[in-house]
């Protein structure tokens, strides 16, 4: 079972209108975040005293808004998947509020938040890892189906390939086992237990950084292809901004625990105004070689720090060339600087000679009074 491995230039997405971005501006919020925390406590001796804790997510606030996708992106440990899982509730935060379409779901119990299982989805970043290899494709897809207590109308075996069919698998498949599957073919499956519910809100957790760098671009078509079909909300992880660059609507970038800057993807990419995401962006291949000299790769000097004792002030300031006095003491808050475009640093590139704005109404780039 071969999948082609067309040349990824061909399969990559056209880059997403603004339009896209614009069409739900106006709208409630699917998903409401505010100051989310995740602490997990370091327990020593016998007592199990705690002595201390990982700060893993450290007081983040943003919006998904529906029909969008946010991209989030930050190094490895920086808190994505935690995030992800916050948000889906598979994990409980130890402080702030999420909200689904208006509903509280920061501490629901397991048994209250099952009718929002059904809703919101988690795409896995290990294709075979979150596939159980002993269950047959049709089991695998049809378990959300059984776990809810529905029944498709025209039976569970039609639907279920029906869903196979939708993620470019045959029906077929139905009764045969993951291992038989390449990576990319498992991701599908994957997707098509996610959207077997028809979800509002999906969560993608690095959903090809364990794939072929060919199939990469195949898995991103699907969804994004899906995402349209169905009217679908993402939020997609990822380590670096090559994978998200052509299809997130809006990106996230996290550091130790927190967003230190949130903007749409076109000023982002034209105009970064966080040194991190500047640095990230530095690393990017740019695809056009009369450009590629254009960005000078930025080498950031040293390690992350650890989440379990963050350097004071700004979190990024040990690795930043940037950095004075101020960034030792003082945490920048995340503001909107301009319409849309929030960042949590105090000497932003390319700001110009705009004065700082006051904190935003986080996700809605409220300061600049859009
Ligand atoms: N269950 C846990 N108990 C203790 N620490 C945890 C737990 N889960 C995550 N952490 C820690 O929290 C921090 C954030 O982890 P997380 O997995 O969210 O990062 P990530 O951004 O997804 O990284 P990666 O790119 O490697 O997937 C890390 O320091 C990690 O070791
Ligand atoms: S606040 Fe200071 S250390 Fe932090 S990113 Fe900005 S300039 Fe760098
Ligand atoms: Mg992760």
């Amino acid at each position: 079972m071969t999948e082609t491995t067309d040349d990824q230039s061909k399969k990559i997405p056209l880059q997403k209108g603004t339009e896209d971005a614009k069409a739900s501006d106006g709208a409630a919020p699917l998903l409401r975040v505010r100051g989310l925390v995740r602490h997990f406590p370091i327990t020593k001796g016998l007592l199990k005293r705690q002595a201390g804790a990982v700060q893993a997510v450290d007081g983040i606030d943003f919006d998904v808004r529906p029909g969008e996708t946010l991209g989030v992106v930050g190094e490895s440990g920086c808190g994505k998947s935690t995030m992800g899982r916050l948000i889906t509730r598979l994990d409980e935060p130890t402080g702030g509020t999420i909200e689904f379409q208006g509903r509280d779901i920061t501490h629901l119990s397991p048994g209250r938040l099952r009718p929002m299982r059904r809703d919101v989805q988690m795409i896995f970043q290990d294709p075979y890892g979150s596939l159980n290899p002993r269950h047959t494709i049709g089991g695998i897809v049809s378990t959300p189906f059984r776990l809810q207590g529905v029944e498709p109308e025209g039976g569970l075996k039609k639907e279920v390939q029906r869903l196979l069919e939708l993620v470019g698998l045959s029906p077929e498949h139905y009764n045969r086992y993951p291992h038989e599957f390449s990576g990319g073919q498992r991701q599908r499956i994957g997707i098509a237990r996610a959207l077997a519910l028809k979800p509002k809100l999906v969560v993608a957790d690095e959903p090809v950084s364990a794939l072929d760098v060919s199939i990469q671009a195949q898995v991103v078509n699907l969804m994004d292809d899906l995402q349209e079909e169905l009217g679908l909300t993402y939020v997609i992880i990822a380590h670096d901004l090559s994978v998200i660059r052509h299809v997130s609507d809006r990106i996230a970038v996290m550091y130790l625990g927190k967003i230190v800057e949130l903007s749409d993807r076109k000023a982002l990419y034209e105009s970064p105004m966080h040194p991190y995401t500047k640095a990230l962006l530095s690393a990017v291949p740019v695809p056009d070689p009369k450009r590629r000299t254009q960005r000078d790769r930025i080498l950031l000097k040293g390690d992350v720090p650890s989440p379990i004792n963050p350097p004071s002030g700004c979190r990024f300031r040990t690795r930043c060339w940037k950095a004075t006095e101020v960034c030792t003491t003082t945490e920048p808050p995340l503001v909107a600087l301009r319409t849309g475009h929030q960042v949590a640093c105090h000497h932003p590139e390319n700001a110009g000679d705009r004065p700082a704005a006051a904190p935003a109404e986080p996700g809605e780039g409220a300061a600049t009074g859009e």
